[in-house]
C-alpha cells in the first residue's frame, strides 16, 4: 500500500495547526487512519513540523508496532491508539498544547457550550480529564473514558486539548472551535468571574435549526 498521500495529509495538518498557533515548537501530534483498517499514520516525536518530509512519517499498526517511516512515532502514541481502538467512528485525532485550552484546564473548568459552533459538540464539547503523565497508558485510558461513545473533545489538565473527527478536517475544525471556546470562556471568567453556557432550551432550538439544514 502506498502511504504517500496520507503522510502528506499528516504534514499539511501539522503545518496548519502551527499557522493557526494551536501548536508551537514540537508539542502536539496528529494521527490519521490509512485505508488499511489496522494501520495509522502519526506525527514523529520531537521533530519540528517544518522539517517533516513524507518518508519520516511513521506508519504504525493498532498494536503500536511501526511498519514504515524513518522517524520514531509521537510519544503520545498510546493515547492515540487507545482512542482509535475504542472509537471506530473516529478517523483522525488531533492533540495540541494550545494556550486557552490549557488555561481552562488549569482553572479546573470543563468547557461548556459558550459559542454557537460548540453546540455541534453538545452536550459537552470538552470535559476536563484530570492530570495524567503525558505518553502514559493511564492518559489513554482516561481519554477514552471521558470521550465516551460520542465525545469530540477533551481538555487535558495542565496539558492541552484532544479533538477527534470522522476525518482530519473534522478533527481540525473541532480543535479550532474548542480552543476558540476556551479563549472566550477564559475572558468571561476574567471579566465577570463566571462563564454562562447557552441555555439548554436555546441549544435545543439551535439543534432544530441545524437539523433543518441551515448553517449556524
Ligand atoms: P511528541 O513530539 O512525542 O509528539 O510529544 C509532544 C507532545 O505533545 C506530548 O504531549
Amino acid at each position: 500500500m502506498d502511504f504517500q498521500k496520507i503522510r502528506e495529509q499528516v504534514i499539511e495538518a501539522s503545518l496548519d495547526l502551527q499557522r493557526k498557533q494551536l501548536i508551537r515548537g514540537t508539542s502536539g501530534n496528529i494521527t490519521i487512519r490509512t485505508g488499511d483498517p489496522d494501520l495509522i499514520a502519526i506525527t514523529p516525536t520531537s521533530i519540528p513540523y517544518e522539517k517533516l518530509t513524507p518518508d519520516m512519517i511513521p506508519i504504525v499498526d493498532l498494536k503500536g508496532r511501526q511498519v514504515e517511516g524513518s522517524c520514531k512515532p509521537s510519544s503520545e502514541l498510546p493515547m492515540h491508539l487507545a482512542i482509535l481502538k475504542a472509537r471506530p467512528d473516529v478517523g483522525a485525532v488531533v492533540h495540541t498544547h494550545s494556550r486557552f485550552a490549557t488555561v481552562l484546564s488549569i482553572l479546573g473548568i470543563d468547557l461548556p457550550i459558550v459559542t454557537i459552533p460548540l453546540m455541534l459538540y453538545a452536550p459537552s464539547p470538552a470535559p476536563l480529564v484530570p492530570f495524567k503523565l503525558p505518553g502514559s497508558a493511564e492518559l489513554g485510558e482516561a481519554a477514552v473514558r471521558y470521550l465516551g461513545e460520542n465525545g469530540t473533545g477533551l481538555l487535558l489538565e495542565h496539558h492541552g486539548l484532544v479533538a477527534v473527527g470522522a476525518d482530519i478536517d473534522k478533527a481540525m475544525t473541532a480543535a479550532e472551535y474548542i480552543e476558540e471556546g476556551a479563549e472566550i470562556a477564559y475572558y468571561c471568567q476574567l471579566a465577570a468571574g463566571k462563564i454562562d453556557a447557552i441555555p439548554d432550551d436555546k441549544v435545543e432550538e439551535l439543534r432544530r435549526i441545524l437539523e433543518s439544514g441551515r448553517a449556524l
